[in-house]
């Protein structure tokens, strides 16, 4: 049996563990792994490679993708669903494994009724992996820990400097259109305040949160020197705008105050994985292919926790199997505020948001 295994959309730190985990345990189930590269774009050109165990072993241990990884604009398309089925064909694929986010299962689930060349249906596994954790049906996905720990050690850096000069700074993390990575990388990081798009404020609101962020800061401690405010990229304001409007508005309250601004943009995303990622992407992907093997199909693999309703699979205790469609409609819902845990993440975001003007 030929498993084809891809990484897509934008990478995470633990891709290649999980890469590893399904190269391993495939050899020794007795199947061949091959390596799609560049996720779709390379499925549809026919770009496939075997997987040594030198490689996945010594990739273990990096962030990125070996395979690479892309947004593929083609693939959606009749096209390019069309092209991508030729290869799985072609190629004598019976198997395929997706690691990727929300994107990246919606095409597993699209080639989930593509015919092998021995007139069976594909079998598809997906492996949960966004820094964003924006994911349903799974408690998280590989590459979050990473990101939330590249973010804790910039933001341990720039209090540094922040308290040398006595300043604020606003610090953009990233997470698309979820606050999960902003939210749980001010707690750890100690922040001040924190921007969530979940909070869903108006400009105004948000200049006066970190406004009152700063005033409470220097208030309750006036040798304060530092306030560490964290800004998710979900948040749509341009952080120079942020910066000169709560400049402007702080003028009097604050005088003398000194903000500045850091990015972080895709430095969260690289990065040698946590062990805690290497341990969830081996963990996942075992279980994929040992389900795979088995003739199981059209799932995601996903982490127990909160939010994750079905029962643990028999391959590991932690590991949760989720049909995909499921997946896909639990995070729509999940991104649109409607689930449980949106609710209960929420409600957290709320209290935390007061309790650190404290
Ligand atoms: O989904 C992961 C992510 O890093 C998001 O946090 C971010 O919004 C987006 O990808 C950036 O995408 P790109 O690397 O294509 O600019």
């Amino acid at each position: 049996m030929r498993v084809g295994v891809l990484t897509s959309g934008g990478d995470a730190p633990g891709m290649n563990s999980a890469l590893r985990a399904v190269a391993k345990v495939g050899a020794a189930l007795g199947l061949v792994v091959v390596g799609v590269e560049d996720g779709y774009v390379g499925l549809l050109e026919g770009r496939l490679r075997s997987l040594s165990m030198r490689e996945v072993d010594d990739a273990f241990r990096k962030g990125g993708t070996v395979l690479g990884s892309a947004r593929s604009k083609v693939f959606p398309t009749p096209e390019g669903q069309a092209q991508a089925r030729d290869t799985i064909l072609r190629e004598k694929l019976s198997a395929l494994i997706v690691i990727g986010g929300n994107g990246s299962l919606t095409g597993a689930l699209a080639l989930s009724d593509a015919k092998t060349f021995d007139g069976a249906t594909l079998r598809v596994g997906g492996i949960p992996a966004s820094i964003d954790n924006d994911l349903g049906a799974t408690a998280l996905c590989i590459g979050v820990d990473t990101a939330m720990n590249t973010i804790v050690e910039a933001c341990d850096r720039i209090c540094d400097t922040a308290t040398a000069h006595r300043r604020t700074f606003i610090v953009e993390v990233m997470g698309r259109d979820s606050g999960y990575l902003a939210m749980t990388s001010a707690i750890a990081a100690g922040a001040d305040a924190v921007l969530l798009p979940e909070s869903g404020k108006t400009k105004e609101q948000w200049v006066e949160q970190v406004a009152r962020a700063m005033e409470a800061a220097y208030q309750r401690d006036s040798g304060k020197r530092r306030v560490l405010v964290i800004k998710a990229e979900g948040v749509k304001l341009d952080c120079a705008e942020l910066k000169a409007a709560v400049d402007e508005r702080v003028r009097t309250t604050l005088p003398g105050a000194d903000t500045r601004v850091t990015v972080l943009g895709h430095v969260v995303r690289g990065g040698v994985p946590t062990a805690l990622d290497r341990l969830l992407a081996s963990r996942l992907g075992n279980a994929t292919i040992r389900a795979l093997a088995d003739g199981q199909s059209g799932f995601m693999a996903g982490w127990f926790g909160p939010g994750v309703a079905n029962k643990p699979s028999p391959y590991d205790p932690q590991i949760v199997f989720t049909p995909l469609k499921e997946v896909l409609e639990e995070t729509a819902r999940m991104l649109r505020g409607e689930t449980e845990l949106a609710r209960w993440r929420r409600k957290v975001f709320d209290e935390a948001e007061s309790i650190l003007l404290r």
